[in-house]
């Protein structure tokens, strides 16, 4: 079993590596950091069935959860590329269950570098969470 190390970029950039991505040989890894300070990581895995494909941050967030966290302190995503592996609108959202307007999303290289930071609310503003549900 692998685990996450403590520097949540290598921790993302690990879990790229790990990336099951044979149809679109695009690799991405993620890394959330919970209320305890631990680092849970995640690949996207695909499938021959396209849309089953799972995004890297839907994996990590299901590790965090499985462990029993449920507060994200900050994000960490590796991926190659000359633009911005930011995480796509429905990640962005499943963040949003977990985190704050103000956890900062760090953008990685496939090797971990950091190329640059988001606020969530940066990433998704005006958005949808848990509070909004009136009971
Ligand atoms: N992907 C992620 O894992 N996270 C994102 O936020 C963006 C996209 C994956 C899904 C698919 O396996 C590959 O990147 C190409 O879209």
């Amino acid at each position: 079993m692998l685990e996450a190390p403590d520097d949540i970029t290598s921790a993302a950039m690990i879990a790229h590596d790990q990336a099951y991505a044979p149809y679109s040989r695009f690799r991405v890894g993620a890394a959330v950091r919970d209320e305890a300070g631990r680092v849970h990581f995640g690949c996207n895995v695909e499938n021959a069935a396209y849309p089953l494909g799972t995004c890297a941050e839907a994996g990590a967030i299901a590790e965090m959860v499985v462990n029993g966290g449920r507060k994200i302190t900050e994000v960490a995503i590796a991926g190659r590329g000359s633009e911005l592996v930011t995480p796509c609108g429905g990640c962005r959202q499943r963040l949003r269950e977990f985190a704050g307007p103000e956890t900062l999303i760090h953008i990685c290289d496939e090797t971990g570098k950091l190329r640059r930071t988001f606020t969530l609310a940066e990433l998704l503003p005006a958005s949808f969470g848990p509070e909004n549900l009136v009971r």
